[in-house]
Formats: structure tokens, C-alpha cells, sequence
């Protein structure tokens, strides 16, 4: 199979689709790997390494998207929609249930769309979201500290205090990889931590691995109310995957929440969990709401690039390879998980959520694997 790695064009992004030993897994697989120029640069993966690992560079986007299968890291924005084409797999994130004219493009290109966030593993999980939950759910810790800071608008106070003055105050809400991840980083760094979610054998399972220094609480609107009207940093952590994230703090709740304490909405890129909340980006990552600063940027992992890349593409590359050995019609028969990856194909919508949430009828992927 022909495949490509384009250089992501989102704001500060620099991830890439795939590192020079994924590449060299696929060439020496039979597959040949355009990859675009400068593709991995900013990470340390120079055009050098990837040549030695086989690929062909290449100098423009519209070389690489020739290909059969595009592999990239975030969602094709709008100069990159003219390159798609029928047909063609796209393997990405794509985010769609915020994203409506996302949507009406790949549906409108009719690509091949398997989409990272929704493939599943034997046990429900989502392991190709989860590398990037759990460098989200660190990374938030670390904005979120920093945004405190007054010199950042912040009200000035420390994650985890000092000897004589009590640790700053940190609320969760969903605790799932990336409220677990979250915690753990605020916990470490000596703050009071509250973690919320609505799946009570969660709850459990956090209380069992964090002990009494970590408190958890049933997610409920009175319990959110309560919670981070005393916080001083709030990170939105909840998914319903595949579905536009549920709007649980309203902007009565952001007006009853301590001026220059923070929320680090990491939901954002599934449409965030606050009435308030709308995407931002890494060259202009905060706003201010009732002086509450809201951090709600969309590819944060894309800040720690290089960490980021190796985490996510050690959890895909295993999948490309079997996309571009079996071909998807095969591969996605053959993997029920890797199937409900399948967003959108050949014109039409095969993810469920992503058709109920944005009004287009569902085609199941089955239909497609005859
Ligand atoms: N902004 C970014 O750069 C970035 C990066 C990675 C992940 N994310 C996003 O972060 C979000 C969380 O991802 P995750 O991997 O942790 O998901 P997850 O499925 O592991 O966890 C989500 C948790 O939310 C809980 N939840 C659902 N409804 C709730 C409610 N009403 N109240 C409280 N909890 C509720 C679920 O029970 C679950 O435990 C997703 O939207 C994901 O796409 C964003």
C-alpha cells in the first residue's frame, strides 16, 4: 500500500502521524511511505531518519495525500480538505460530533475515515485515546499550576502550599485516564483533590489506588456546584465517546467560582463540559469568564510534542500496519475494535453518536465489509 505522513498544519502542532521506526516497520512490511519534508523536525526526526527508514520525502501536501492510506495525528483541517479523496483511508483523530463542517467534508470526499478516539479494545477500552488522555491529564496539571500564577492572572496561590499555609484546592470532574492522570499529578504535587464521576465502580477503583488522599464524590449538579465554587483549579475530564461532552457546569456555576481560580477544560475537543468553554489554541490558550480563566485548548498533548509522538504511535502503529497488510475492508472485518473506529465512509456516517449528534441518518461499518 501507498501510504502518507503529512506535517500537521494545527496551530503549535508538532506531532507526527509516525516515527522513523513505525515508518521502518511499514517499508519493511512491503508498504512505501511518502513522508512530507520537515514532517518531524521539531521533534528530533529529522528527513535523514526517516529516508533511512525507507520512506521517500516528499516536498508538499498534495504529494503525500496521493496516497492510498493518510496517516496523521490531528483531524484534516480546511486547506487539507480539497486532498482528500474516495476512497482514500484516513487515520487520524477526527472528533467529529463537535465538528459539523468537518463532517460535511469527509462525508462530502467520501474518504475511508477511521478515526483513533473511537477504537476500541476487547475490553470496551480506548487505547488509541488513551496515550494522549493520560499526556492530557498530566499536562493539565501543569497549565493549570501555571495559569494560577498571578503573573499568568491567576489568584496567586500554589498547588501545594507551603509548611503553615494549606494546599490549593483541585476538582475533577470524570474520572476516567484523564482525571486518573490529573489527580495523580495534583496529588504528587501536594494538592487537595476532589474527584467527581458518575460511575460509582470508578469511584472504587480510584479510592482503591489512591487511598484517603484522594476524595471522590458522585458526579451530581449540586455536588459540581459545590465542589468548584470552592476550587482553585478545575479540570473537565468527562467523555461519552463518540458524543458532544455534557454541558455539567453551567455559567451560573462558573459565576459562583472564586475569581482567578482556573478550569482546564480537556473535554474541549469533544465540544468541553462548561457552559463557558469554547477551543483555544496553543498560541492563545486562555480566556476569561466572570474572572474565571478558561484554558481549553484542543490538541494540548501537542505541547509536549516529542513525548507525545512516541506515546501515541507506539499504541498505533500495530493498527496501521494492519490496515495497510489486510487492507480495511479485511482488517476492519476481521477487528471488531478497529471496526468501530470506521467514522464515515464513502459518503456516508458509521459512527452512531456522530450521526445522532449531527442529524445524519447511521450506516452501520458492517455494511460496507461484504
Ligand atoms: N484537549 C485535549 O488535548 C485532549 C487530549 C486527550 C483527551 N482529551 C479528551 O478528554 C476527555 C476525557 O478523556 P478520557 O480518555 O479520560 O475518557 P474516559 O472515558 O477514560 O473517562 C471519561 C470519564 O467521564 C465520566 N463521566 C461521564 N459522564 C460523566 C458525568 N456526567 N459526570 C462525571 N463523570 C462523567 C465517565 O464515567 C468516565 O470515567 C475526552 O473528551 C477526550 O477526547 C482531550
Amino acid at each position: 500500500m501507498i501510504i502518507g505522513i503529512p506535517k500537521e498544519i494545527k496551530n503549535h502542532e508538532y506531532r507526527v502521524g509516525a516515527t522513523p521506526n513505525y515508518v521502518s516497520l511499514l517499508t519493511h512490511a512491503g508498504h512505501q511511505v511518502f513522508v512530507q519534508r520537515h514532517a518531524g523536525a521539531q521533534i528530533g526526526y529529522t528527513d535523514q531518519m526517516y529516508a533511512e527508514a525507507g520512506a521517500i520525502i516528499v516536498e508538499t501536501p498534495e504529494e503525500v495525500y496521493e496516497a492510498e492510506m493518510v496517516i496523521k495525528v490531528k483531524e484534516p483541517l480546511p486547506p487539507e480538505y480539497p486532498l482528500l479523496k474516495e476512497g482514500q483511508i484516513l487515520f487520524c483523530y477526527l472528533h467529529l460530533a463537535p465538528d459539523p463542517v468537518q463532517t460535511q467534508q469527509l462525508v462530502e470526499s467520501k474518504v475511508v475515515g477511521i478515526a483513533y478516539e473511537t477504537v476500541t479494545d476487547s475490553h470496551g477500552r480506548l487505547p488509541l485515546l488513551i496515550p494522549m488522555s493520560e499526556m492530557a491529564g498530566r499536562i493539565a496539571i501543569q497549565v493549570g499550576a501555571t495559569c494560577l500564577q498571578l503573573n499568568h492572572g491567576g489568584r496567586g496561590v500554589l498547588l501545594g502550599g507551603v509548611p503553615g499555609v494549606l494546599p490549593a484546592r483541585v476538582v475533577v470532574i470524570g474520572g476516567g485516564v484523564v482525571g486518573t492522570e490529573s489527580a495523580r499529578m495534583a496529588l504528587g504535587l501536594g494538592a487537595d483533590v476532589i474527584i467527581l464521576d458518575r460511575d460509582l465502580a470508578r469511584l472504587r477503583t480510584l479510592d482503591a489506588l489512591f487511598g484517603p488522599r484522594l476524595k471522590t464524590l458522585y458526579s451530581s449538579p449540586s455536588n459540581i456546584l459545590e465542589s468548584i465554587s470552592q476550587a482553585d483549579l478545575v479540570v473537565g475530564s468527562v467523555l461519552i465517546p463518540g458524543k458532544t461532552a455534557p454541558k455539567l457546569i453551567t455559567r451560573e456555576m462558573i459565576h459562583s467560582m472564586i475569581p482567578g481560580s482556573v478550569i482546564v477544560d480537556v473535554a474541549i475537543d469533544q465540544g468541553g463540559c462548561a457552559e463557558t468553554s469554547r477551543p483555544t489554541s496553543h498560541a492563545e490558550p486562555t480566556y476569561v469568564v466572570d474572572g474565571v480563566i478558561h484554558y481549553c485548548v484542543t490538541n494540548m498533548p501537542g505541547a509536549c510534542a516529542r513525548t507525545s509522538t512516541q506515546a501515541l504511535t507506539n499504541a498505533t502503529a500495530d493498527y496501521a500496519l494492519m490496515i495497510a497488510n489486510k487492507g480495511w475492508k479485511r482488517a476492519l472485518k476481521e477487528h471488531a475494535g478497529l471496526r468501530h473506529g470506521l467514522n464515515v465512509c464513502y459518503g456516508h456516517v458509521t459512527n452512531e453518536p456522530v450521526a445522532h449528534d449531527l442529524g445524519y441518518p447511521y450506516v452501520p461499518a458492517e455494511n460496507f465489509l461484504a
